[in-house]
């Protein structure tokens, strides 16, 4: 596990551009995006960085159950904030009036997608931010997906949060590494919970389950550690 505490947010912002860059240059050119602010500001930074987009294949690690054009959508955030800027591929989930439909073929795309590795696909690289309920990608402390063990991406229905689409914890613990941006004074305390050994969030288990896992965190977020 490696720690890293920037700055401020827009110092985080440009060392995890800088990270992500590097990983797709030279580990490899697939990467899972979650959603949300803290990630959305890295993808604005990494689209000023020259790299082979053009070999670049995006999918994203969760989405709401809304079309790519809802504002609500990450698929959509990450378009605006990177790929509207740079010519690399993003994968969407598709949308289907069924959630339970288009999570199954989503999971079929990213089949085809990711690198293969000794237990299905191994995800490269993946991009995930924290709640401050200890949920990342959309895998939250009420979610059904928690239980799931013999899927990669599935549909969940999520108090006060509607219906998402995520990956799995079996997906996830594939990755070969795994990044979670955090930032904020109001993520302290559940960074400190994950960091101190709490294993009982869903982050705690993405971060424990991961082959590489790195926390890229700012000063306001780090301050109770
Ligand atoms: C989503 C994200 C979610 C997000 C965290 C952190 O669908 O909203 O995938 O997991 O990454 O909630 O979001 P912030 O960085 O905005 O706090």
């Amino acid at each position: 596990m490696s720690l890293y505490i920037a700055e401020d947010a827009d110092a985080l912002a440009e060392e995890a551009a800088d990270l992500i860059a590097q990983r797709l240059t030279q580990a490899g050119p697939d990467i899972g995006l979650a959603g949300g602010g803290t990630p959305r500001a890295t993808y604005r930074r990494l689209a000023t960085r020259t790299l082979p987009w053009g070999d670049v294949h995006a999918w994203t690690t969760d989405e709401r159950h809304v079309p790519t054009t809802h504002n609500d959508s990450n698929a959509g955030m990450a378009q605006r904030a990177l790929f509207d800027h740079v010519p690399g591929h993003l994968h969407a989930v598709p949308w289907h009036e069924s959630a339970d439909t288009a999570a199954a073929e989503y999971e079929r795309m990213l089949s085809g997608l990711l690198p293969g590795g000794p237990d299905g696909t191994a995800p490269t690289t993946v991009v995930l931010g924290l709640g401050d309920d200890g949920h990342t990608a959309s895998l939250f402390p009420a979610s059904t997906a928690l239980e799931v063990t013999d899927r990669d991406f599935v549909a969940t229905t999520v108090p006060h949060h509607g219906t998402r689409l995520t990956a799995t914890f079996a997906l996830l613990g594939r990755a070969r590494c795994t990044v979670f941006l955090v930032s904020g004074a109001h993520k302290a305390a559940i960074l400190a919970r994950i960091i101190d050994g709490d294993t009982g969030l869903p982050a705690s288990r993405v971060a424990r389950e991961a082959c590489e896992v790195v926390w890229l965190v700012d000063r306001d977020a780090a301050r109770l550690l």
